[in-house]
Formats: C-alpha cells, sequence, structure tokens
C-alpha cells in the first residue's frame, strides 16, 4: 500500500466523532444544508488537520451486517483506476493534482430535457451517508461510508423517456491528465451501463463523498457511481457524461475483454471468473477469506429486479 501522508486524511477517529455529534444532535443522514449549517460540509481531505494515522473503526461504525468500515488509509491507499496505473497501491500517488474544478456532468440522449450540471449543482441534491460493501471482481472487498445521493433523482430531473432502455455513463477522457489512456490497448474513455430500472433503484448512488469528506481523485473525485449489488468495475469513476438510450450499451471491459467481462456483473458466487472462483472473498483488513454473498448482501432489496435471468448468465 503506498503510504498515506497523515497530513493528507482526516483520522477516522475525528470523522467518527464528529458522526457521533451528529447523531446524538439528531442530524446525522443529514442533508448538506444541515451539514453546512453543523460546519461539516464535505471539504477536501488535503485541508483536513492532521493529526494521528487512523484509528480503528468502533464497533458501532459498520455496515447493516455488522462489517467494520475499512480504515480510511486502505481506502485510499489502493484503488482501482486504469486511467493512472494498473498498480491499485500507486494511484493515490499517481492521480494527486487531477484537477476537478470545473467539471460538469453532461445528462441527455433519450430525454425530455436534457441538462448540463455543474459540479455545484450536483451537491445541491440532498446529499446522505450510505455504508455499502464493495466487492471488486478481484475477489477483494470494502466497507465504505459513501456521500451522496440516489441516481434516480438526477434522471427524474431530465425526463426520461419511455424508449430509454439503458443508461451509458462516461468517464473523462484527458490523457495529458490520465497517463494510463495513452495505453493503447483499452478503448478509452472508460464506459460502462446499467438497465433503466437498475439506474432508478434506490441502491444505485452518485458518490461525491466518503467518510464525510469530498471524494480524493483515487476514487474517482468529483463524481462517480456506487451499484452495490454488481461488481465494481460497473461503480465508473470520474463521470462526464450519462446518456439514457435504447440498446444495451457497451462497456470498455466487454470492448476490452467480451469472454471475461459483460454488462450484467452482478456479484454471484455460484458463477466463476474465467480466471478465478467468486465463491470466496477478502475482506480487505482480514486474514481471513469469507464466502462471497449472493447480490453482495443486497438480494432482498434488488433480487426482483432479475425475475427471468439465468444465474448461469449473470457475469455475462
Ligand atoms: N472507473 C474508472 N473510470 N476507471 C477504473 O479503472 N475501476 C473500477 C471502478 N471504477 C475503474 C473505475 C474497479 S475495477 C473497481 S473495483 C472500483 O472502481 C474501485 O473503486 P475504488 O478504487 O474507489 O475502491
Amino acid at each position: 500500500m503506498v503510504p498515506i501522508k497523515s497530513s493528507e486524511i482526516t483520522p477516522e477517529h475525528i470523522y467518527l466523532s464528529r458522526r457521533k455529534f451528529l447523531q446524538a444532535a439528531g442530524l446525522f443522514a443529514a442533508n448538506a444544508v444541515l451539514l453546512a449549517a453543523c460546519g461539516r460540509q464535505p471539504t477536501p481531505l488535503a485541508t483536513s488537520p492532521a493529526t494521528s494515522v487512523v484509528a480503528a473503526p468502533s464497533r458501532d461504525e459498520a455496515d447493516e451486517l455488522s462489517n467494520a468500515l475499512t480504515p480510511l488509509a486502505t481506502v485510499l491507499g489502493y484503488a482501482n483506476y486504469y486511467e493512472f496505473t494498473l498498480n491499485p497501491t500507486a494511484v493515490a500517488r499517481l492521480s494527486q493534482g487531477f484537477s476537478t474544478s470545473p467539471w460538469q456532468v453532461a445528462v441527455g440522449g433519450l430525454v425530455n430535457k436534457p441538462k448540463t450540471f455543474d459540479i455545484d449543482d450536483l451537491r445541491t441534491f440532498e446529499q446522505e451517508e450510505r455504508i455499502y460493501r464493495m466487492r471488486c471482481v478481484e475477489a477483494w472487498a470494502m466497507v465504505i461510508p459513501w456521500f451522496g445521493f440516489p441516481l434516480s433523482r438526477l434522471l427524474k430531473e431530465v425526463e426520461p423517456l419511455s424508449t430509454a432502455k439503458y443508461v451509458r455513463f462516461e468517464t473523462l477522457y484527458d490523457p495529458d491528465q490520465m497517463p494510463g489512456q495513452k495505453d493503447r490497448s483499452f478503448p478509452w474513455p472508460y464506459v460502462e451501463g446499467l438497465r433503466m430500472d437498475e439506474a432508478m433503484h434506490d441502491l444505485t448512488l452518485l458518490a461525491t463523498g466518503l467518510y464525510g469528506s469530498d471524494l480524493q481523485p483515487q476514487n474517482g473525485a468529483p463524481v462517480r457511481l456506487v451499484v452495490p449489488w454488481k461488481y465494481g468495475f460497473k461503480s465508473i469513476k470520474s463521470i462526464v457524461k450519462i446518456d439514457l438510450v435504447e440498446e444495451m450499451p457497451q462497456s470498455l471491459w466487454m470492448a476490452t475483454n467480451p469472454r471475461e467481462y459483460g454488462f450484467w456483473a452482478n456479484v454471484n458466487p455460484e458463477v466463476p471468473h474465467p480466471r478465478w472462483s467468486q465463491a470466496t472473498e477478502r475482506l480487505i483488513g482480514e486474514n481471513r477469506r469469507r464466502e462471497t454473498l449472493f447480490l453482495n448482501g443486497y438480494a432482498d432489496e434488488v433480487a426482483g429486479l432479475y425475475p427471468d435471468l439465468d444465474l448461469r448468465d449473470w457475469y455475462y
């Protein structure tokens, strides 16, 4: 892992104690306006006070299955972001200085009211915290407290047409800032897609922050998708374009390696990756392996989206 300078992170105990204060005041899960009123508008981590390195998460700071939050330093220090490097421990260093201002997200395609949102427009949507498990296709997982809002709210604003069946997302293309995009073995920019009902599901989040601060470059600043029941590669970072379309979009991974990566990518312990089993996973920070949960543990919420799909096809 890349050593994180202590000056660059909000120590978890500060984050957690702020959260406790907000909870005690009945304000937790409040919107950005309330957070601003409490003096806790998400801010860049770099401006946070430097104290000691990360403390262990307290026992009640966990997901709904009682998994402790992954330490902030791990979330920052181990990231998949091929636009910078294929080495997850080098992304933090190589993405430092990535410019996220100004930033716009153009939302269009099969909609009544196409609109380009400045990043500050996105921050006016009521923000909330969601603690989600992130399950990478490489069989590691983390538990991350995201900050953001359901994608459905953004889509409702542009008024989808009934012909819109899928949503296509695109990452910034800027090889000068993202040196990995000079690697011609990938068809840049990074593209991902969701079916319309997946995109409208309440669990599908547009995240602008994590651990109570704005997203850092390595985690997809300034805005990314988080789809917790699908393998992590669906959770596209640094989004600049969202289009509603009629045909199933082809993702970067489908174009690069269709034998190994498909559209659905729903977490499924029964369907091995062609080169490794998906039956177990390693929660980063633990030494043991655990059993992978069907739909990453979100089956109660989302299994109903797939009544007709053959489980064996879910990977593809
Ligand atoms: N988005 C873009 N644009 N580029 C990427 O390389 N990697 C994906 C996904 N989103 C990726 C991306 C993969 S493989 C994973 S597992 C998650 O981001 C990891 O998110 P994290 O690094 O914030 O944990």
